[in-house]
């Protein structure tokens, strides 16, 4: 969910315009319905809506709320109660409607504090876990909302982000952070609350981070940290270094779009400054020392969804460089599957937003079982990264779209480094290679530059295949975990059915699907891939070919080997075998979207997803 919070001066509609306009850019983090308290005079009055943002905009223009200078909006994705107008936010706690709350999470004790508060009588009005929050608030309430916020959370369980509006106290919002994200925009004679800077970075550059367990109040003028126990707390400060324009389109239709086009520089900035002045390279935090990390025998990736066909696409890598064994597992898995870790593990979690609640749980599980812990993020400060021992960043820049293109690139990338720092540790020959590779990485950029000039074709064919019902997708070595992203790609997207398979299983039982005309999008090592690699895959299209399969051949500019058994060749530049993933996926996203776009599917914004999943 997406929450923004406001105070400034008392002036015109100020409160709701900057809330509203916060949510818009908040808007992929959840998009269900979305609600909006303002306070105006002795009350709070409040607008919610099922369904995107534009049904309250239309509801606010149909029936204006009063002026107000203090607010609080939500854009949700529902867990708790599906998404109706009743269970929008935010919710009203007490009889006199002089208190607001909004919520981002899971109250995990909510059957027992509603109980409770029903057998005092409280009607409930919806069927949220956030409701029972606020009537708890409202109890508690005896004029400060800070000590009532501070009473509550501490009966709290679960994750969350909460805000919270009193009309007796017109100029302030109180927030509270719990395994949820929160962060505080500073302005000169107003503040903001957001669940990321995007939440009010037309407002204001200047931030400051929460920490776990803290509570925060917000005036025009001043910002309060205390923590969970009353004591007061110090919040750090930094300065936010992207834009409101790199948060919107840039021209292009779409955000993916622009995201797929913003894709060598997500891989360029990430490789920047990797590197000391003797060619040593660095990673952004790290709290492991030098011999805890060259001890490391076992390295463990924990992910979801995209990132995790990062992790996978990454362990080929990492194995090859540094010898140590890489398991790569689904981060709600790992948490509940008795892993062995050990202190010599490294448990990598690769995550964009750094908010997702599956792989902040397994983080905190392989911690506690005493493994070192790194993460890969795009999200500065946000909660993975401060929980974990180790911080490398992607700087691929704000990913709104919710499904992910320039953050997988970017967590590759990110992946490498970390695969050739190891490797630099061992020394040897290990780090003769790491820099090699390095200068290999840093040509990368130009070449999907290159790549993303030559892709009309791959639109044709999307446009075409429309009307497609099922799409298969092959890849063998790192082209296998490119396989299956390129179908999640036209699964999320497109919602046509789509599997990916490693190519050498697929007479193993897959085939049994292919029939005339089955679109097989396959990719193609590169000749010079070691084993021969290329030549089972040559094969392998063969096989599919024979029993009718319409053939799509993912292949580098000049292996004519692919040509005779290709119904279409999409060509990409020619790199090392171990890094074509960050080319041979680009065309397979190009595909997802064009094909989505001539269904006439919301792009950014696909059905049933969110683009940060903040619940496990
Ligand atoms: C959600 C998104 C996916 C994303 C996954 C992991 O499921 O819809 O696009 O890959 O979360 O997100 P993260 O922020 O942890 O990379």
């Amino acid at each position: 969910c997406g929450i923004v919070g406001y105070v400034g001066p008392r002036v015109d509609e100020r409160a709701q315009t900057v809330v509203m306009e916060g949510l818009g850019r908040l808007e992929y983090r959840g998009y269900d319905s979305a609600g909006i308290a303002l306070v105006t005079g002795d009350h709070v009055s409040t607008a919610k809506k099922a369904g995107k943002l534009a049904n309250l905009q239309a509801e606010l223009e149909a029936n204006p709320l009063p002026e107000s200078s203090t607010g609080i909006g939500h854009t949700r994705w529902a867990t708790h109660g599906g998404p109706t107008d009743a269970n929008a936010h935010p919710h009203r706690g007490g009889a006199d409607g002089k208190l607001a709350l909004i919520h981002n999470g899971i109250i995990e004790n909510f059957h027992p504090l509603r109980n409770e508060l029903l057998a005092d009588g409280v009607e409930f009005t919806s069927e949220t876990d956030t409701e029972v929050v606020a009537h708890l608030l409202a109890k508690a309430y005896k004029g400060d909302p800070k000590t009532a916020m501070l009473e509550v959370v501490n009966r709290l369980e679960g994750a969350f982000t909460l805000l919270a509006v009193h009309a007796d106290n017109a100029d302030q919002v109180v927030a509270a952070r719990r395994n949820s994200p929160l962060v505080i925009g500073l302005g000169e004679g107003e503040n903001f609350l957001g669940s990321d800077v995007a939440a009010f970075i037309g407002y204001t550059k200047e931030a400051m981070e929460v920490d776990q367990d803290q509570v925060v109040v917000i005036t025009p003028q001043n910002v309060e940290v205390v923590n969970f126990d009353g004591s007061a707390a110090q919040g750090n400060t930094f300065h936010v270094d992207w834009d409101a324009a790199s948060a919107e389109k840039g021209g292009f239709d779409t955000f993916m779009e622009k995201e797929i086009f913003d894709q060598p520089d997500a891989v360029r900035d990430t490789l920047l400054g990797r590197t000391d002045s003797e060619g040593r390279l660095a990673l952004d935090e790290i709290r492991i020392s030098e011999d805890g990390l060259k001890n490391i025998d076992r390295i463990t990736i924990v992910a979801c969804g995209t990132a995790a066909y990062a992790g996978m696409v990454a362990k080929y890598a990492l194995e090859h460089w540094t010898r140590i064994p890489v398991e790569v597992a689904l981060a709600h898995e790992f948490r509940y599957c008795d892993p062995i870790v050990s202190e010599r593990t490294l448990v990598v979690s690769i995550s964009q937003s750094g908010e997702t609640m599956d792989t902040l749980m397994a983080v905190k599980h392989a911690r506690d079982l005493g493994a070192n812990t790194l993460s890969i993020c795009n999200t500065h400060g946000a909660t993975i990264p401060r929980e974990s021992d180790a911080v490398l960043y992607t700087h691929a820049g704000p990913e709104i779209a919710v499904a992910s293109t320039k953050a997988f690139l970017a967590q590759i990338t990110a992946c490498y480094v970390l695969g050739l720092y190891l490797a630099q540790l061992r020394g040897g020959t290990y780090a003769d290679d790491a820099k090699k590779v390095m200068t290999e990485l840093q040509e990368m950029p130009a070449k999907i530059d290159e790549l993303l000039g030559h892709l009309d074709r791959v639109r044709e064919i999307a446009r075409f295949m429309a009307d497609t019902r099922s799409v298969l997708f092959l890849g063998r070595n790192v082209g296998y975990p490119i396989a299956m992203e390129g179908a999640l790609k036209l699964k999320e997207l497109a919602y046509i059915h789509a599997e990916g398979f490693a190519a050498g299983e697929l007479k193993h039982g897959p085939i049994a699907l292919i029939d005339a005309g089955q679109p097989v999008f396959i990719v193609v090592p590169g000749p010079d891939t070691p084993h021969g690699l290329h030549g089972k895959v040559v094969s392998n299209i063969q096989e599919i070919r024979a029993r009718g399969a319409r053939t799509l051949v993912i292949a580098e500019e000049g292996d004519e080997a692919v040509v005779p058994f290709a119904d279409e060749v999409i060509r990409i530049p020619k790199s090392a075998p171990l890094l074509a993933p960050l080319l041979a996926i680009v065309p397979l996203q190009v595909f997802s979207l064009e094909l989505s776009t001539a269904k006439g599917l919301d792009v950014d914004q696909p059905r049933n997803l969110a683009k940060s999943v903040t619940v496990e």
